[in-house]
């Protein structure tokens, strides 16, 4: 079978990831063309993969205006650009596996998946988690049956405090009107994971959380705009972009910082980009901590859990069940699942498999192996289409809905007002 030949659109951090899937299963995929309007970017992507002159485009508007030049688009881009560009490749006749979040706006989520149903094109979400031996692991246990009727699940993603400061108060998703609530940034992934462990819909949500530490009022005396102009708390402040930035390392977050990998051109981007400024004193507005209360239609209850405060970054979690309670930890690539059974006492350790060395546990080449067996007609049953993804999506956005007006969701309702509201929108 010959290789999926593939469109990058953004080559920026995920770009390059998946760009890592065509290099390590060229039987799989090929990139044969790449659109990225930051030149250094571009050259760099299109040396790596050996990609003609005339498919390096500058823009996703580029790529569209050559008519269709491969089988897929991977979706690469920010989030505000999704929308215009993965509708542009569906009308193209490109199958698209499109970056999370599917939009920041709302309809324009509902408007995607109605897209892909009307152009009959695959429309695949990276919810890469699901294809983390992890938390297929952790489906799988919940599944068999061993825990007794699920009860109750607390499921939490904590931030270590770096990385809440990198993306969160500095970076692409500080910002509600640039990038959308964090809630869905972040945790559309663990909306995610969750209805597809316990494949129960949800009956009613609330939310509560605020931005509460990243404040101009919080900002040590004499802090000036920049770490890098003298700030009198260098020594004792734990966001000093120096350090943080200063480690000889590549990848991300320093790959953000400034592409170029040396700590040289990194520390002179601080002067100038976003990651040297003062967290204090920041554009951001998004929240530093929320919670979600879920009650699902079987009655079982879930508390969803977002903090940006951790001294480690993971995901911890536990579902009680009437027979035995499951512990996970997912963090920072050291993972546990232990099963205790409530009669006996009986602990059972859970083997994870490791599958690869990919990012998110292995899940970001995972999620490219199921795109490509959906394209050659065997989809798995995990299959993140952009219908499965929409749920995801609409819980994230309720959060934010109830956080900010204090009000209880009724999920039902909640759905059908926003396809309703959809449709009116865009004459669907
Ligand atoms: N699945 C996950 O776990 C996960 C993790 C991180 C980020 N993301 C998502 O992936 C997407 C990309 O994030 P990132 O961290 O790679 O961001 P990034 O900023 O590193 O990359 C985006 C790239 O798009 C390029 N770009 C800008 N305008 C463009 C245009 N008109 N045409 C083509 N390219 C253009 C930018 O120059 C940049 O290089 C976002 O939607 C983000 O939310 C998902």
């Amino acid at each position: 079978m010959p290789p999926i030949t593939a469109v990058i659109l953004g080559a920026g951090g995920r770009g390059s990831v998946y760009g890592g899937y065509g290099l390590n299963f060229p039987q799989n995929m090929e990139i044969v063309a790449v659109a990225e309007p930051r030149p250094d970017r571009l050259a760099r992507f299109a040396t790596q993969h050996d990609i003609a002159p005339s498919h390096q485009f500058a823009s996703w508007e580029d790529v569209m205006k050559a008519g269709k030049i491969a089988d897929v688009v991977i979706n690469c881009t920010m989030d505000r650009m999704h929308i215009d560009s993965t509708l542009a490749a569906l009308e193209t006749g490109y199958d698209v596996l499109l970056e999370k979040p599917m939009s920041p706006v709302l309809h324009e989520n509902v408007r995607l998946v109605q897209a892909a149903e009307e152009y009959g094109r695959h429309l695949q979400v990276c919810h890469v988690l699901r294809y983390s031996p992890f938390f297929e692991a952790v489906r799988g246990v919940v599944q068999s049956g061993k825990l007794g009727r699920i009860i109750s699940v607390d499921h939490r993603e904590n931030l270590v405090y770096w990385h809440m400061a990198h993306s969160f108060v500095r970076g692409n998703w500080r910002n509600l009107a640039e990038a959308g609530p964090m809630i869905l940034a972040k945790c559309c992934h663990d909306f995610d994971i969750l209805y597809w462990i316990l494949r129960t819909p949800v009956a009613w949500l609330s939310s509560f959380g605020s931005l509460t530490h990243f404040r101009p009022e919080n900002a040590p005396e004499g802090a000036p705009l920049r770490c890098t102009d003298g700030c009198p708390a260098a020594n004792t402040c734990k966001y000093n972009a120096v350090p943080l930035y200063a480690r000889d390392v590549n990848g991300w977050p320093w790959n953000a910082v400034e592409l170029m990998p040396t700590v040289e051109a990194r520390m002179e981007a601080l002067k100038t980009g976003p990651y040297g400024r003062c967290v204090y004193h920041c554009d951001n507005d998004v929240v530093d901590h929320q919670t979600v209360n879920m009650e699902l239609v079987d009655g079982t209850t879930v508390t969803l859990l977002m903090q940006g405060q951790g001294n480690e970054e993971g995901r911890t979690m536990r579902y009680d069940g009437t027979h035995a309670t499951l512990y996970g930890r997912f963090v920072a690539g050291r993972y546990s699942l232990t099963i205790r059974y409530h009669q006996t006492g009986e602990e059972e350790i859970v083997p994870i498999i490791a599958k690869d060395e990919s990012g998110h546990g292995g899940g970001d080449f995972g999620i490219v192996h199921s795109f490509v067996n959906a394209l050659r007609g065997t989809p798995d049953d995990s299959v993140t289409t952009a219908r499965e993804s929409l749920e995801s999506h609409l819980l994230a956005f309720a959060a934010e809905e109830s956080r900010l007006e204090h009000s209880v969701i009724n999920m039902a309702e909640y759905r059908t007002r926003v396809e309703g509201e959809a449709r009116q929108k865009y004459a669907l």
